[in-house]
Order: C-alpha cells, then structure tokens, then sequence
C-alpha cells in the first residue's frame, strides 16, 4: 500500500514520522476517516468541515494549500485510491494532521512549524456477519476529556475502553458518565424507547459523528420519531432496540450489552430500517454514471 506523507508518496514500511512529532509526543493533532466505495469518498464535505473545526479548536494552521476547504486533501485521496487499486468496493481513507515536529516543549512551538499531513487508504470489510446476529456490547465509565467532540488522536480511554470490551468478547463499549449514555469508544449510540430513537445530542460529550448525522436526516425522512437527548444507562436496559453508528461500522443492531439481551435480543426493525436506508444513500452517492 502507498501512502502520503508530507508532500510524498511512498511505500507505507517507508514512511516515517520524527519522534519529535507533537502527535506521537502529545497526541497533538486531529484525525478523519471517510468512506469511500468504488473510489468515490461518501460525505467527503462533512468530513473535512469536522477537520476544519478540529484544526481551528486546536489552533492548527494547515499547511498552505491544504486547508480542508480546498480540494488537495481530496485530490490526495483519490490518487491514493487509484494508487492502492481500490476504485471497486468499500475502503476507508485514514487522515491526520498534527501540529509537525519540534522542539519538546508542552507550549504550541513557533509560529511557521509545518503540520504534518498523513493520509493512507485501506480495503474495508464491513462487519456484516456481526450485524447479521446484532453485536454484544459491555458499559464501561466514561473517563475522557470536556472536548469529546474534537477528533483528536489523542485516544486512550477510547483504546482502554475497546480493549475492555475484546477481553469480555464484546464488539463495542458503551461510555457512562454519571450514569447518562454518552456514547461508543469509537462509535454513536441510538435507543429505541417507546417507539422514538433517542441518542445524545451533540455537546461536547460526544464526537458528533458523520453518520449520526446521515441517520438523524434518514430517520426523519422516514417519519420516524427522533429526540436529541441523553438517556440513563437504567432506562437503556428497558429499551425495545439499540444500534451503533460509524463510518466504518455503519448502523449495527445491538443484541446483548452487558450479558443481557437487548429487547427481543435480535437485531430490531428500526435499526434494519436505518441501515437499509443508509446503504442506498451510500450507493446512490458513490454510483459512477455509466460511461457512454
Ligand atoms: C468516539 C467516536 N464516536 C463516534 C464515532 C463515529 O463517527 P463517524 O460516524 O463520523 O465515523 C467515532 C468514529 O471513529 C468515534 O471515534
């Protein structure tokens, strides 16, 4: 796989960042993962305005030219895709930006200090066999930062979380804090309750994650019952569904969480709806025209 690294192209065992990198000194910069199938990116605008707000929170200034606004991320992505033979199927473009290398200090380093600019591609396997079945989630306590909502690759409670959650041979863990729902370690969190699909609003509790956001619009078109608020872990041991939401994993029903079952303890209908509903808004958007 060929990779871009700071103005290269180059073979992924050949790239390279200093250890003087604010990221992997600090955790100092921000990251996106944007789905792409048949080598077209899926809501690649709301992805890089995330980006955007990301850098701009931290106080990040993209390199020149490469503002998420203009079109060399995009541009970087598709060659990559080209490049790495996934212009057929689902793949995902990892994107980072950090705040470059420089001198080990915890203050921001001198105005001028070039970002450094990662982007790699890589096939997707959707987990479809785990949403055939609905996944297995644990709860775990809620132990990150008040700026949930910045992407930043700093991710270590999400890491310790996730890892909690593959010891207990669970798909995903769900984060409490002070005994409200936030949301996944690398996932949003939908319930079903009496009917109406709650999830937590975005605050800056939670990443307001892209595909979250595809299936509030989906659900709504759909007539269904949304309500932007946050649910007590109590009354989601009560709910009739639960699903997560990622680029990655896209609307996964949720069978068991914390060893008992979630409703019927099979994937429920609203999340089938949704997830049907989302792969057609995913093929219709990354559909090439037929050639003529
Ligand atoms: C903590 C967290 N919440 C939610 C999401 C889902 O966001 P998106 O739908 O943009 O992939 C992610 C994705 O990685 C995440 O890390």
């Amino acid at each position: 796989m060929r990779v871009y690294l700071n103005g290269e192209y180059l073979e992924q065992a050949r790239a390279a960042v200093s250890v003087d990198d604010r990221g992997f000194l600090f955790g100092d910069g921000v990251y996106e993962v944007t789905r792409a199938r048949n080598g077209r990116l899926f809501e690649a605008g709301r992805h890089l305005r995330r980006l955007e707000r990301g850098l701009e929170a931290l106080g990040i200034a993209p390199p020149p030219g490469f503002e998420p606004g203009g079109g060399a991320l995009l541009e970087i992505a598709d060659r990559l895709l080209r490049d790495n033979g996934l212009m057929n199927g689902d793949a995902l473009v990892y994107l980072e930006i950090t705040r470059g290398v420089a001198e080990r200090t915890h203050h921001f380093p001198p105005a001028g200090t070039p970002p450094t600019v990662f982007l790699r591609t890589n096939r997707l396997a959707a987990p479809d066999d785990v949403r055939e079945r609905g996944a297995t989630v644990i709860t775990t306590p809620d132990l990150r930062w008040e700026r949930c909502d910045l992407k930043t690759v700093q991710l270590l409670p999400n890491v310790l979380a996730k890892q909690q959650a593959v010891t207990a041979g669970a798909f995903e863990a769900v984060f409490v804090r002070a005994g409200i729902v936030t949301e996944g370690a690398s996932t949003n969190v939908f319930v079903v309750i009496d009917g109406a699909i709650h999830t937590h609003p975005a605050t800056q509790r939670i990443l307001p994650g892209i595909t979250r956001e595809i299936v509030l619009e989906l659900a709504a078109e759909r007539g269904l019952r949304v309500v932007e608020q946050a649910v007590p872990l109590e009354e989601l041991r009560g709910a009739s569904e639960l699903f997560l939401t990622s680029t990655s994993t896209e609307v996964m029903p949720v069978a068991r969480l914390d060893g008992g079952a979630v409703g019927s303890g099979r994937p429920g209908p609203v999340a089938r709806q949704l997830h049907a509903a989302l792969r057609e808004r995913l093929e219709r958007d990354t559909t090439r025209a037929p050639a003529v």
